[in-house]
């Protein structure tokens, strides 16, 4: 840079690699450069979260999205879901997957639902000259009974069920199929979630999109290990007996909640899609 004439660099922010923290701006101020760090910051973060993420926490970025009624009801009581939100919200969702590493469920989705979690759009729909990437596809199994005839183990790209069953016939059967199996660590008769994000980050996962229920959407947040939620909120009303967004523990007062920010607010062909951020505590 000095060759070139240059003699001073603005940097948004550090590499926040740490096997290279610090070492390329030392570089440039011992070789003479005058250095300013931190000029937009936080806009820079928000370019790529899932890295920045991966290297600062050792976890990928999560965004938990949701398709949610207006009186925030996921699915009827019976399980049924399709199709809560619109054509146009469903399409958007596609390109939320497409940036992904991963998107990422729960067993009780694939029961239900038998979801393909693939990027179906093409090139020319997601506005890129390439073939989507297909994010690879990974089920919260703890007790390995992923139903055999599950559309997800026979589409192209990669499965992984993390389960916290070691039983060595079912994890062949489902290898021979290609899918891959993660024995981890369980909490309390479910897989540590904890210990999931660990091994995703391990993986080199930098933004996992999840798409669950309401039992692995409360474990999530209740973990807190939900970085952003993504609603796509459509305008009618399923009533009270249908499946809300998320099972927490039962809050006696008001200041437990968790409480969130909201980020965006845009319309989705009649939905609201609302970006929010779970609010920093203390
Ligand atoms: N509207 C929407 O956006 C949307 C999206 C997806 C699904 N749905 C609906 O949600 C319903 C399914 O919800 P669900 O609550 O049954 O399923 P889920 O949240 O997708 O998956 C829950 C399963 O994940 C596994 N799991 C593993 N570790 C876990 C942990 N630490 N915490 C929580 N779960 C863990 C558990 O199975 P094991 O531990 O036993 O393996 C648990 O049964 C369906 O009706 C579906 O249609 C709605």
């Amino acid at each position: 840079m000095l060759e070139a004439g240059i003699g001073r660099a603005v940097v948004a922010m550090e590499d926040p690699d740490p096997r290279m923290r610090g070492q390329g701006l030392r570089r440039l101020r011992e070789a003479g450069l005058e250095v300013v760090c931190g000029v937009l910051e936080e806009q820079a973060r928000g370019l790529n979260p899932g890295f920045v993420s991966r290297m600062s926490r050792g976890r990928p970025w999560v965004r938990l999205k949701l398709a949610v009624s207006l009186d925030g009801r996921t699915a009827l009581a019976n399980g049924q879901s399709r199709w809560i939100s619109s054509k146009a919200s469903r399409a958007d969702v596609q390109r939320w997957r497409a940036r992904s590493s991963a998107v990422m469920t729960g067993l009780g989705t694939v029961q239900a639902d038998d979801p393909s979690l693939n990027v179906r759009l093409t090139a020319a729909e997601l506005g890129q000259a390439s073939p989507p990437r297909q994010p690879r596809r990974v089920i919260l199994d703890t007790g390995l009974r992923m139903p055999a005839g599950a559309r997800l183990l026979d589409l192209p790209g990669e499965t992984i069920i993390l389960t916290g069953d070691p039983d060595p016939g079912r994890r062949s059967e489902l290898e021979r199929r290609g899918v891959r199996v993660v024995s981890l660590a369980t909490h309390h008769d479910h897989l540590d979630l904890q210990a999931v994000m660990t091994r995703l980050g391990d993986l080199e996962f930098n933004e996992v999109q999840v798409e669950c229920g309401q039992r692995l959407a409360g474990s999530l947040l209740e973990a807190g290990l939900v970085d952003e939620l993504l609603v796509y909120m459509a305008p009618h009303l399923l009533g009270s007996r249908a499946m809300g967004m998320a099972m927490l523990n039962d809050f006696d007062d008001m200041r437990e909640r968790l409480e969130l920010s909201f980020r965006e607010v845009t319309f989705v062909g009649p939905d609201l899609r609302i970006l929010a951020v779970p609010r920093q505590v203390g």
